[in-house]
C-alpha cells in the first residue's frame, strides 16, 4: 500500500468531518430558550455591537438562545442623559427596537444608582452641591422622560440599583445624603406613574448574605407597605466557584418570595479566576494591580477547570430550577466570555471564562450541564 494516496485523502477526509461535524452540531444545538421554556425567562446582557448586528458571531447567538435582554451600558444615566440640558436616546432606542423585533421581554437598567451616573447631576450651576428639593425635581424628571419613552415597550425596571450597603444598612451615596431615604419611595413612584403597567424591581449584589438581605427585606416591605406594586428582586449573580454556596442561594430565594414578589438573577456571571479580594461585592469600582499569578488562563482553560465550571453551573441551576415558581427570569451579564466585564474587573486585561458561550461563541461544557438540568423539565 502506498502510504501517500492514503494519507491525503485521509487528511482531507478528516478535516471535512470536522466541518460538517461543527455545522451540525451548531444545527443541532439546543437552546437555552427553549429548554427552559416553562421555567423561567433567559437572557443576556447586550453591548451596544451586540444589538446593532456588529456583534460578530454572537449575532445569531443572541436570537438563538435568548427570549430577555438587559441594556448593559446604554439606558445608565451617564449614556442617555449626559448633561443637563441633552437626553441621548439614539443607542437605548436601538437596543428598545432589537429586542421588539426579535419578540424579546425588555429590560430597562437601570434609573437611580450611585455609579455611571455624571457629577452634575448633584451639583448646581455655580459647581455647589445641589439641595434636595433640587435633586428630588432633576430625578423625577429624568425618570419619567426615560420611562415614558419606552412606556409600554420596556417591560420592566431596575428602578434602583445597589443602594444597600454589605451590613444591610442603605449606602452613603449622594442620592440619600442630600435627599434622605426617601429617595427610594420617590423614584419607584416616578417609574410606576410614568408606566403603571411597567414591572419595577429593586436590583443589588450579594443579597445572599444575611445582613444585606435582612436589609433588602426591610426594604421591599416598607416600599409594599407605602403602596409600590414591587414585582421582583434581583439577585445580580455575579458568583464564585465557592460562593454562595447553594443552600444559602436557595434559602435567599425562599426569604424573597415569601415576600410575594419574584425573584431574578439578573446578572449571572461565575468568576473562576484567582480571587484578587476576599470580598464578595461586585463593587464596579474595586481595581486591582495585575498579576501573572492572578491571571493563569491566558492560553486556555484546562479541562479540569473547565469540568469545575460545568459543575458549578450544574449547582446554581440546580437551585433555580428546584425554585422555579418563584423565579421568573435568568439572565447572563454578557454573551460570551470574550466581552464578559470580567476581563476588566476587578482587575484589568485578565483572561476571564464566566459564561456558557467561549470566545467563538461554542458552547462550553457549562452550556451542555445547564441544559441537562433543564432536560426532565
Ligand atoms: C453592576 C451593575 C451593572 C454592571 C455590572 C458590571 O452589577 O448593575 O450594570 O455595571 O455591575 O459590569
Amino acid at each position: 500500500m502506498k502510504p501517500y494516496c492514503l494519507t491525503v485523502p485521509l487528511t482531507q477526509l478528516a478535516s471535512l468531518a470536522i466541518i460538517a461535524g461543527a455545522l451540525a452540531s451548531a444545527q443541532a444545538q439546543p437552546a437555552l430558550k427553549d429548554a427552559f421554556k416553562n421555567t423561567f425567562l433567559i437572557g443576556a446582557a447586550l453591548n451596544e455591537d451586540q444589538f446593532s448586528g456588529k456583534g460578530g458571531c454572537a449575532d445569531s447567538l443572541i436570537p438563538a438562545q435568548f427570549n430577555t435582554i438587559s441594556p448593559e451600558n446604554v439606558l445608565k444615566w451617564e449614556s442617555i442623559h449626559p448633561d443637563p440640558r441633552h437626553y441621548r436616546f439614539s443607542s437605548a432606542d436601538r437596543y428598545v427596537k432589537y429586542g421588539e423585533k426579535q419578540g424579546m421581554f425588555v429590560i430597562g437598567h437601570t434609573l437611580v444608582w450611585h455609579h455611571q451616573t455624571p457629577d452634575w447631576v448633584f451639583l448646581d450651576g455655580t459647581g455647589a452641591p445641589i439641595g434636595r428639593e433640587a435633586l428630588l425635581n432633576r430625578m423625577e424628571e429624568h425618570i419619567t422622560k426615560v420611562v415614558k419613552r419606552y412606556r409600554g415597550r420596556i417591560r420592566g425596571w431596575d428602578v434602583v440599583n445597589e443602594a444597600l450597603s454589605e451590613d444591610g444598612t442603605l449606602r452613603d451615596s449622594s442620592w440619600l445624603k442630600i435627599i434622605g431615604e426617601d429617595y427610594i419611595l420617590k423614584a419607584y413612584q416616578s417609574a410606576h406613574a410614568a408606566d403603571p403597567k411597567a414591572e419595577l424591581y429593586y436590583n443589588d449584589y450579594s443579597l445572599e448574605n444575611a445582613p444585606k438581605r435582612a436589609g433588602a427585606i426591610a426594604l421591599i416591605r416598607k416600599l409594599q407597605s407605602q403602596g409600590i406594586p414591587i414585582a421582583a428582586v434581583g439577585l445580580q449573580g455575579h458568583y464564585k466557584m465557592d460562593w454562595p454556596a447553594p443552600a444559602q442561594l436557595d434559602e435567599t430565594i425562599q426569604a424573597f418570595a415569601a415576600l410575594g414578589v419574584k425573584v431574578m438573577i439578573t446578572e449571572l456571571d461565575v468568576d473562576l479566576l484567582p480571587p484578587a479580594t476576599h470580598s464578595q461585592e461586585a463593587e464596579v469600582s474595586m481595581n486591582f494591580e495585575l498579576e501573572a499569578k492572578l491571571n493563569p488562563y491566558t492560553n486556555g482553560l484546562p479541562d479540569s477547570v473547565q469540568q469545575a465550571l460545568a459543575k458549578r453551573y450544574e449547582d446554581l441551576f440546580g437551585v433555580f430550577v428546584e425554585n422555579r415558581k418563584s423565579i421568573s427570569r435568568v439572565t447572563f451579564w454578557g454573551v460570551t466570555d470574550d466581552n464578559s466585564w470580567l476581563n476588566g474587573w476587578p482587575i484589568k486585561g485578565r483572561t476571564s471564562y464566566p459564561l456558557l458561550f467561549d470566545r467563538q461563541c461554542r458552547p462550553k461544557p457549562a452550556f451542555d450541564s445547564v441544559i441537562r438540568v433543564a432536560q426532565p423539565l
